[in-house]
């Protein structure tokens, strides 16, 4: 039953949109999915077409109290960051076994560096989410520098909001797929109709069905299928070179 964590370099990247779109893709897939999110002020229930109001049930909350939408259960722990208990819980709700149809993506405010390291380990992926811009590629080295050898193994980027048609992103992204190699797991582009869903109070998929970020986002879910195979470890390879591992060409690492 693995989890896999979403957790961006800098708050508004993008990470709470991408997890919500992970999840759905891998319900879609066939996955079993629980969204949990760790943060007081959520737009998760947003990107769900859901009302604005909506508080979600906690993690602890019992099946009747729960909140479906797309099949997905959405839930909430907001005091996670700070209980040591967060993940032997997870341990005895059975998400850290083994098995492939039963996933939890966990939604890591950016400001939750620590939080973050402390469940990434047990995770079978880590996606941070990043923007092609120059702020964030000046944290780039300073976020590798802290990152453990173990939590570095299960992290894979997401470039978002990226706008190809702007010189300075475009270069900025050239850079990350250089820095990042085989990590990247790919690119979604900057489009309107992410915040227009919001403002429609309507899902994503439902809004603009044929939408750019749409699109880019679903290859981004399909792409951590194989992250569901391997539950509790990393799924992409370790080494200092990722791009010559053989293990992550399994991986779409498409150019960006
Ligand atoms: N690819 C995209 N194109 C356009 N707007 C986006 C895109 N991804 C996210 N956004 C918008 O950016 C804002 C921040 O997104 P959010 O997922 O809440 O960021 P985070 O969780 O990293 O703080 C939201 O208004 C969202 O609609
Ligand atoms: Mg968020």
């Amino acid at each position: 039953m693995p989890v896999i964590v979403t957790h961006g370099l800098k708050g508004g990247a993008g990470t709470t949109f991408i997890a919500a779109h992970i999840a759905m893709a891998l319900s879609e897939a066939g996955a079993d999915v629980t969204v949990l999110t760790t943060t007081q002020r959520d737009t998760m229930p947003l990107h769900f077409g859901l009302q604005p109001a909506m508080s979600l049930p906690s993690l602890f909350a019992p099946a009747e109290d729960a909140v479906l939408a797309a099949g997905i259960d959405l839930r909430s722990l907001t005091t996670a960051p700070e209980d040591n208990d967060f993940v032997p819980a997870l341990r005895d709700l059975g998400f850290l076994e083994t098995g492939q149809d039963k996933v939890m993506v966990i939604d890591v405010p950016a400001s939750e560096f620590a939080f973050a390291r402390r469940v990434v380990p047990h995770a079978s992926a880590n996606v941070c989410v990043i923007n092609a811009a120059p702020d964030t590629l000046a944290l780039m080295p300073q976020v590798l520098d802290e990152a453990s050898p173990e939590n570095i193994a299960s992290t894979s980027f997401v470039i978002n909001a990226l706008d190809e048609t702007r010189r300075l992103s475009r270069h900025s992204s050239a850079f990350i797929r250089e820095l990042v190699g085989a990590r990247l797991l790919g690119r979604v582009r900057l489009d309107e109709s992410v915040p227009e869903a919001i403002a429609m109070l309507q899902p994503l998929g439902k809004y603009a069905p044929s939408s750019a970020a749409l699109a880019d986002v679903k290859m981004i879910g399909a792409a951590l299928v194989p992250a569901l195979e391997t539950p509790g470890r990393p799924w992409v390879a370790r080494g200092s070179n990722p791009a010559a591992s053989s293990h992550s060409s399994s991986s779409p690492s498409r150019a960006a």
